[in-house]
């Protein structure tokens, strides 16, 4: 790793999918490739977002980050100071189905301490338990008590403690409020901010809710079907999106249901080509109303913006200024 303030490196990593639809008989390539050259350079101790509609690859992202799949190509790189299989924790997008119903409340959140070779004392362990249990907002009387005993913003408690019990430096979190009512949602991301500001977590926060992300990252990757269409600082990318696909992101409706939105994905679109069908022009060609003729025949490549943004058009926006 080159820069020793990174925490994480990820350089021109692909990664493919075999198509399960795909048949012995077919003679079309049968893998796809769910990331296509994806490189990222995140600082320790940041927040970086990761926004994208429903099969866009961010979980792909994110299991590839965790060592979870093999990049086709390209490396993941840590600081010297992070394990792939110690210092990165994961927190998932249904809390509930993420806790073994068959665990007390005590055991999931201790689990973690075991497996990674731990093994504190009893009392160290119990302290341990305390303490996260309070920082998260759980009672620890409640300790001896099942997952489904619990509302689903208190089940994600019980996973953010969990996580965090095994003090990570990098923390991931995919979808993690998505669903949850949007009454508790905001509680848990100030749980997460707060955590990450008190231990100078390097934070991964995956979302298809825009406004989420603008509140708890500073850094922000926009994905289109495996692909880095803008990053560069959050703010300067919310109030000014140079490439038609973010701006289009941003100035969507939030659509509610993660499922349905992979449906209408594919219903509108169709499945995500294969290599050999696609077309060399720019992937987002067939949806943007900025197309013009060479982005049918020509992929553009990320090119600087400004100071600090990256975009992966021929024609970025310009800043809309008021009169
Ligand atoms: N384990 C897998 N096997 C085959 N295809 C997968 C697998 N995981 C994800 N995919 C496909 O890769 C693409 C990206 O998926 P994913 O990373 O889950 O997107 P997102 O998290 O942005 O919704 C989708 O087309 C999805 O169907
Ligand atoms: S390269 Fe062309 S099609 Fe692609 S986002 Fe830019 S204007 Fe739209
Ligand atoms: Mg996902």
């Amino acid at each position: 790793m080159r820069d020793n303030n990174l925490a994480i490196e990820v350089d021109d990593v692909s990664v493919s999918f075999r198509h399960s639809s795909s048949s012995l008989m077919s003679f079309k390539k049968n893998t796809f490739d769910a990331l296509s050259n994806i490189s990222i350079a995140v600082q320790a101790g940041s927040r970086l977002g990761i926004v994208g509609e429903s099969g866009s690859g961010k979980t792909t992202l994110a299991k590839t980050i965790l060592g979870l799949y093999q990049p086709a190509t390209g490396t993941i790189g840590f600081n010297h100071g992070v394990q792939q299989n110690k210092d990165i924790q994961f927190i998932f997008q249904d809390p509930l189905a993420a806790l073994n119903p068959r665990m007390t409340v005590e055991q999931l959140i201790t689990e973690p301490l075991d497996y990674l070779g731990v093994k504190p004392d009893h009392a160290t362990r119990t302290k341990k338990l305390k303490t996260i249990m309070e920082q998260v907002g759980l009672d620890y009387s409640q300790r001896q008590r099942y997952a489904h005993e619990f509302s689903g913003g208190q089940c994600q408690r019980i996973g953010i403690a969990r996580a965090m019990i095994t003090e990570p430096k990098i923390l991931i979190c995919d979808e993690p409020v998505s669903a949850l009512d949007v009454s508790v949602r905001a509680q848990i991301i100030s749980l997460l901010k707060e955590f990450q500001q008190r231990l100078d977590l390097t934070l991964i926060f995956i979302a298809h809710d825009l406004s989420l992300v603008r509140y708890i990252s500073d850094e922000l990757i926009v994905l289109y079907q495996g692909k880095l269409m803008e990053m560069g600082p959050s703010e300067e990318i919310f109030s000014h999106a140079r490439h038609p696909y973010t701006q289009a992101l941003i100035s969507a409706e939030p659509r509610p249901d993660p499922d349905t939105e992979r449906q209408r994905h594919y219903a509108e679109y169709g499945e995500i080509e294969t290599a050999d069908t696609k077309l060399d022009g720019c992937v987002y060609a067939g949806r943007c109303t900025y197309a013009q003729s060479r982005c049918h025949i020509e992929a553009p490549k990320l090119q600087q913006v400004g100071e600090t943004v990256q975009v992966a058009c021929f024609f970025p926006l310009e800043a809309v200024t008021s009169v």
